[in-house]
Parts: C-alpha cells; sequence; structure tokens
C-alpha cells in the first residue's frame, strides 16, 4: 500500500478519486476546447439533417438539400447521353457498310467502341481483343463467323450458341467420342495435324485419317479443312488455333467436340453501343 501524502496548502484541487495513490486533477476543460466541441455537435447535427444520412430499414434519410452522389453520377451520365444523342442516332441510322467511310462518326463509333470493349468483352477477349483458349482473337483475319462488318455486328447482337437469343449463331460438332472407335479418333487427329503442314505424331495413322476426315468432317469443316462461317466452323488449315493444334488437344476436340458460347448483347447495350464495339472490332487489323 502506498501512502498518500496529506494535503498541503496551494496544492491543487482534485477529485478525491485516487487509484495506486494516483490522484486525479479537478482542472476545468480550456473554454476553447469545449466551445468548439459544442460547434462540432451543432454542426454534426445540422449536417444528418442536410445531406442523407440516418438509416432507416431499407433506405436513409434523403436530407433536406436532396442531394446524393448517385444522383450526381446520374446527372453526369445523363448530360454525356444527351450531348451524345446526336451523333448515337447518325450511328444508329447510317448504313453499316458505310459508317467507315464517315470520319467524324467512325472516330466516334471506335473511341466509344473501345470503352464499350473494356467494360463488357475484355473479361473473355481479353484487353488486347487476343483472346485465350476458347475465346477467339479478334486481332487476325481468322474469323470463326465472318469478318466483314455486317457479321461482326450480326455476332454481337445476337451472341453464340446462347438460350437468350433465337437469333443466335448456333452449331454443333458432334462428340466423335460416341461415333468413331478410339483408333479412328487418332487417325483423324493425326490427318487435321497435317493440314497446317505440322508435323502429325504418326504418318502412317494420318494417311488412315485422309478418308475419315472427308467422310465426317469435311460437310462442316471442308474438303481440305479451310472451314465454313456459316456454321462457325474453323479454319483447320491456318495454324490458327480456337482450342489448340497439338496432338492432345485434337483428339479432346474431337472425343468430346466443343460449344463455345457468347451472350447476345443486344439485350444489354443500346443498338448504338453495339454498332460502335462491332466498328471497334473491326478496325483492329482483321476487319473484312
Ligand atoms: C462470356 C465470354 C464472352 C464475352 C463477355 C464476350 N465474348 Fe465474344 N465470344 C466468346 C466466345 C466463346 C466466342 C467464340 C464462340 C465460338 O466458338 O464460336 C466469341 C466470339 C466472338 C466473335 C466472333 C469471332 C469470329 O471469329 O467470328 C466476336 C466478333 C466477338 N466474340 C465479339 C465480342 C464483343 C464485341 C464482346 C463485348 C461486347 C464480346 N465478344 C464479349 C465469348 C465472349
Ligand atoms: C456439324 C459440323 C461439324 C462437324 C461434322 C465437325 N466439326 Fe469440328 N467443329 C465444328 C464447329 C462448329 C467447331 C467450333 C466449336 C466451338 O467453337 O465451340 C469445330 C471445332 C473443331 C476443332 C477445334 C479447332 C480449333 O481451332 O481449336 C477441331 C480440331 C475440329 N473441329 C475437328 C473436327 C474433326 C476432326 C471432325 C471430324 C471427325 C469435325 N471437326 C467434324 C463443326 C463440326
Amino acid at each position: 500500500m502506498s501512502k498518500i501524502p496529506p494535503k498541503q496548502e496551494g496544492d491543487p484541487n482534485t477529485t478525491g478519486h485516487s487509484w495506486d495513490g494516483i490522484e486525479e486533477f479537478d482542472n476545468p476543460m480550456p473554454r476553447w476546447w469545449l466551445w468548439t466541441f459544442y460547434l462540432t455537435i451543432i454542426w454534426g447535427i445540422g449536417y444528418t439533417l442536410a445531406y442523407p444520412a440516418w438509416p432507416l430499414v431499407s433506405s436513409a434519410t434523403a436530407g433536406l438539400l436532396g442531394y446524393s452522389t448517385r444522383g450526381e453520377v446520374a446527372t453526369e451520365i445523363a448530360a454525356v447521353q444527351e450531348a451524345n444523342a446526336g451523333i448515337n442516332a447518325q450511328l444508329v441510322s447510317a448504313e453499316l457498310t458505310e459508317i467507315a467511310g464517315d470520319a467524324t462518326l467512325a472516330s466516334y463509333a471506335v473511341s466509344s467502341g473501345a470503352a464499350v470493349f473494356r467494360t463488357y468483352c475484355s473479361q473473355c477477349h481479353g484487353s488486347g481483343a487476343a483472346g485465350a483458349v476458347g475465346y477467339p482473337n479478334l486481332l487476325d483475319d481468322d474469323w470463326l463467323w465472318g469478318g466483314d462488318i455486317e457479321n461482326i455486328h450480326l455476332t454481337i447482337a445476337h451472341g453464340i450458341r446462347n438460350e437468350d437469343d433465337d437469333d443466335a449463331r448456333y452449331s454443333q460438332m458432334p462428340a466423335f467420342g460416341d461415333l468413331l472407335e478410339e483408333e479412328e479418333i487418332a487417325q483423324v487427329a493425326n490427318y487435321v495435324m497435317t493440314l497446317s503442314g505440322a508435323e502429325p505424331q504418326d504418318a502412317t495413322l494420318a494417311a488412315a485419317g485422309a478418308e475419315l476426315f472427308a467422310d465426317n468432317c469435311s460437310a462442316c469443316h471442308g474438303e481440305a479443312g479451310l472451314g465454313d462461317i456459316e456454321q462457325g466452323a474453323p479454319n483447320l488449315a491456318d495454324a490458327i488455333w480456337l482450342y489448340g493444334g497439338d496432338y492432345d488437344t485434337l483428339v479432346e476436340t474431337v472425343t468430346y467436340s466443343r460449344y463455345g458460347v457468347m451472350p447476345p448483347w443486344n439485350q444489354r447495350l443500346s443498338e448504338a453501343q453495339v454498332r460502335a464495339v462491332a466498328l471497334y472490332v473491326h478496325q483492329l487489323g482483321g476487319g473484312e
């Protein structure tokens, strides 16, 4: 037990509380501090009345000024939309094939199309549009469904093999695992390797695959394997692969087939946005 020394004349006032011999001074708060404190309380109450603040069950008080950051963004978007309304209307009413020839319209379409691409397309096709396995490269001039502006527009607007749009691009390669023997799949996979000039894994098997290809594959991929954009059947002779041209991947593709899906964009984007992004894709390098 520590001993508290007896109080002496001139000692500061204490509250009389003491913890382990430590006493609490009884000094008043400085005036300036106290007034600042009261002012912040008044300010705080005023602020929560003026601006949205107090949570309610499913919303919040709106505030007397009626201000919200969401509202501010909405006003900004509306202003931009109004500013672009004229050129968007022009974009929608122009002939698709003529837009590229109109310098003002084309440069507007390409720059706003680039923004649409970054937001809605890059997660699948890559930010530089170079694609990935199963997601086609949009920079080259190898097109599954056609690379002129009308075909690109149609592909984007309605999508591919989706169930949300009756006009979606549609085709389906059969899974040949159910139709051919393993040996036959090995033969035709080897043969497909030779189409693009690659070394087959086994030349004898490749030779035997030629007839199988003609019988089973040429209806969609063409006799020389050049593909068919009417059916979205890839060119197998150009060494550009959507899924892969090595032996194992080819066997997998032929055995199980593939089913690449793209959503229809006319449901989420305006026609002006679809046209803009179609023009953007068209001018990336491979547009026909
Ligand atoms: C969810 C993934 C996904 C998103 C998002 C997506 N795509 Fe696709 N896209 C695909 C797939 C998969 C294919 C290939 C389908 C096939 O195998 O035929 C494709 C194909 C295409 C093609 C056809 C390429 C060709 O060779 O004919 C174009 C053009 C295209 N996409 C443009 C776009 C644009 C523009 C956007 C954004 C508005 C977009 N895509 C967003 C998955 C996507
Ligand atoms: C009914 C039409 C059809 C037939 C028949 C068909 N294919 Fe396909 N094939 C397609 C389509 C469509 C695709 C694209 C699938 C996708 O993108 O999802 C494809 C994709 C492929 C690919 C992937 C190409 C790449 O770039 O990765 C290979 C390889 C292939 N087919 C080989 C064959 C072989 C070999 C046969 C015969 C045994 C065959 N196909 C028969 C329609 C067909």
